[in-house]
């Protein structure tokens, strides 16, 4: 079958290539397999493709987590009510830049007919992580303040519109550009009380803007940046804060004051979807099946497309990614 390969297992962008001999993935117990047609990038395929990221053991070399396809083969005694030839889309733990994958039953959704291949497998990787960081592992609540860092990043444009369906009180959402603040602006869901107030990293202090709007602080913070923030996150969370931290795009290492985490009893606590157990994964695609799918069909929720590449352009879809000037999924379509 047709993938995309890496020379030399890892490397920089121009180290991606079509390779038409990879062989078709054995299914494991509940998998069924996938002719995938649209597969989308996130920002651990840059990182995995640098080998720098660490895959859960047992996974697919190959990049990718989701897709949108066409259901080939179900193994006899596969426990699900999925037939050969739906469409559907979902999660895998990797596998999906690939003509043909192996995809568990558990984060498997039928393709809504209003969405195009390309839409819906954009969908899982941001949707599932948003709800986990805001709603699993930073408990939000109705009436809350959030703050999140790369807020037009595609699981920040996810969470700040997942946060209005919770009735935040204030989104904070940081950002490196006055076009990204427009973009943020525009999350704002109709009826929504919500006040969101995008941040320019590069001309305002996040902390004095907070100071500024909520005196108090904010109740939860989602960082997929890391070091650079850390001091200041821990500055500004309310008593019973959570700092959620799911990504190192700068530094890993910090120094920071213990005393204020525990005068205000901070929670700082770290997750990763990929390496989450199926159970749990299916866990949360109920949630997304039950209630953001059905937003996201009728429009109420925004899930905007950057650029949808054709396989061939591999690179130039891993470039544009690189570039950091996007504010939407970067699609791939494999005809
Ligand atoms: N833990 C998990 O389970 C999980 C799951 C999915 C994603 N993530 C993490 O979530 C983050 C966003 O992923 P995504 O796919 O949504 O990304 P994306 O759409 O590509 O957006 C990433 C944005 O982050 C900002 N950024 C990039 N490098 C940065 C740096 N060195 N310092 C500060 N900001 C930087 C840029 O926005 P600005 O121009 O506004 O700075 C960039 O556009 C990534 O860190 C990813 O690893 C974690």
């Amino acid at each position: 079958m047709r993938a995309v390969s890496i020379k030399n297992g890892k490397g920089p962008v121009d180290a991606l290539y079509i390779d038409d001999s990879v062989s078709e993935p054995e299914l494991k117990n509940g998998e069924v397999l996938i002719r995938v047609k649209a597969f989308a990038l996130n920002r651990m395929d840059l990182m995995q493709r640098e080998g720098k990221y660490p895959v859960p053991a047992g996974t697919s070399s190959i990049l990718g987590v989701d897709y949108s396809g066409t259901v080939l083969k179900i193994p006899p005694g596969t426990k699900t009510p999925l037939q050969e030839g739906d469409d559907v889309f979902g999660l895998v733990k990797g596998g999906a830049y690939a003509e043909l994958l192996a995809a568990p039953v558990e984060t498997i959704f039928l393709k809504p007919k209003e969405l195009s291949h390309e839409v819906a497998a954009s969908i899982p990787e941001v949707w599932f992580t948003a709800t986990q960081v805001l709603l699993e592992v930073g408990e939000f609540k109705n009436g809350e303040s959030l703050l999140f860092h790369a807020g037009a990043s595609a699981v920040g444009i996810a969470a700040i519109q997942l946060a209005q369906l919770h009735n935040a009180k204030y989104v904070f959402a940081t950002v490196g550009s006055d076009s990204k603040k427009e973009a943020v602006k525009k999350l704002q869901l109709k009826n929504s009380p919500t006040k969101i107030i995008p941040i320019n990293y590069n001309s305002e202090e996040f902390v004095d803007v907070i100071k500024e709007n909520s005196p108090e602080g904010v109740d939860v913070i989602i960082d997929p940046v890391g070091g650079i923030y850390f001091t200041r996150n821990v500055s500004i969370l309310k008593l019973d804060g959570r700092d959620v931290v799911m990504g190192s795009m700068t530094d890993t290492n910090v120094k920071f004051d213990l005393l204020a985490v525990m005068l205000k009893r901070l929670q700082i606590k770290g997750t990763t979807l990929r390496s989450r157990p199926l159970a749990y994964q299916g866990k949360i695609a109920d949630i997304v099946k039950a209630e953001i799918l059905p937003k996201i069909v009728s429009g109420d929720l925004l899930h905007p497309i950057e650029k949808v590449f054709k396989l061939e352009e591999i690179v130039e879809a891993h470039k544009l990614m690189e570039s950091n000037k996007t504010t939407g999924k970067i699609v791939v379509t494999i005809p």
